[in-house]
């Protein structure tokens, strides 16, 4: 049997202030198994981007566990870290972080040169990608001129684009309007049908009711899964 896509045990996260730590994340165990849907809700300052930072290993634990695919991220240094989060994990933002100076294909490309794809490949599968989120009409567009929702978009196909195990995505339409939110909504429900595991972080009842598992923090901690 394979192992789930997240294993929590005991995680934890403190921020050093000159006030004393700050506990963001409290000690929290957790199971995400393949195909899950996660959606994270609570209110502001609960540890929602930080557990979702912890999940991307774009930060280390302060102390407990995670495993990856059955990979304990404490066993890799920084470069086996930059390659797992390369190879098994899709981000998607609120504010989008494409590069600026990059079209939108040339966008979705660079996981893939991170990756050494062959230039004929990463072509190839970033026009796939784009046509997936109905953008093959803008591929030549820089960030700055693309919509909120078609940025979004560009963002999903680059988060996509390396098959991940794990797409996280912190309040992906946090940043648009309802209906342009609705849009992206029904493309994370079509990634997520086609087997990939999410957890998505938002701050409306409603969009968490799309998921398959709705987890509420407080303080730091799982306060009730429904
Ligand atoms: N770099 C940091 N240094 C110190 N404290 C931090 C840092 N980042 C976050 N915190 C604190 O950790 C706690 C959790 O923050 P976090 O950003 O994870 O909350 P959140 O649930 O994502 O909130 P929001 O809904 O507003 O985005 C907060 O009390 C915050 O002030
Ligand atoms: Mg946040």
């Amino acid at each position: 049997m394979s192992p789930p896509v997240l294993e929590l045990r005991k995680l934890t996260r403190h921020y050093p202030t000159p006030a004393g730590p700050v506990i963001a994340v409290h000690e929290m165990d957790l199971i995400v198994a393949k195909g899950d849907f996660i959606a994270l809700l609570g209110p502001s300052g609960c540890g929602k981007s930080s557990l979702l930072n912890l999940l991307g290993c774009l930060d280390r634990p302060s102390s407990g566990e995670l495993l990856i695919d059955g990979i304990p991220v404490s066993s890799l240094d920084d470069d086996g870290l930059a390659r797992l989060r390369n190879q098994k994990i899709g981000f998607v933002f609120q504010h989008y972080h494409l590069l600026p100076r990059m079209s939108a294909l040339r966008n979705v490309e660079l996981p893939m040169m991170y990756a050494g794809v062959s230039p004929e490949q990463r072509r190839e599968r970033a026009l796939q990608g784009l046509e997936r989120v109905h953008l093959s009409h803008r591929l030549d567009h820089t960030p700055s001129m693309l919509s909120g929702g078609e940025s979004q978009r560009v963002a999903i196909a680059r988060a996509l684009v390396m098959n991940p195990s794990l797409v996280l995505a912190d309040e992906p339409t946090g940043n648009l309007d309802t209906r342009t939110g609705e849009e992206i909504m029904q493309l994370f429900e079509l990634i997520h049908r086609d087997g990939t595991t999410l957890v998505m972080v938002t701050h409306s009842p409603e969009m968490a009711e799309r998921a398959t598992r709705i987890l509420r923090l407080r303080d730091g901690r799982i306060e009730s899964e429904t």
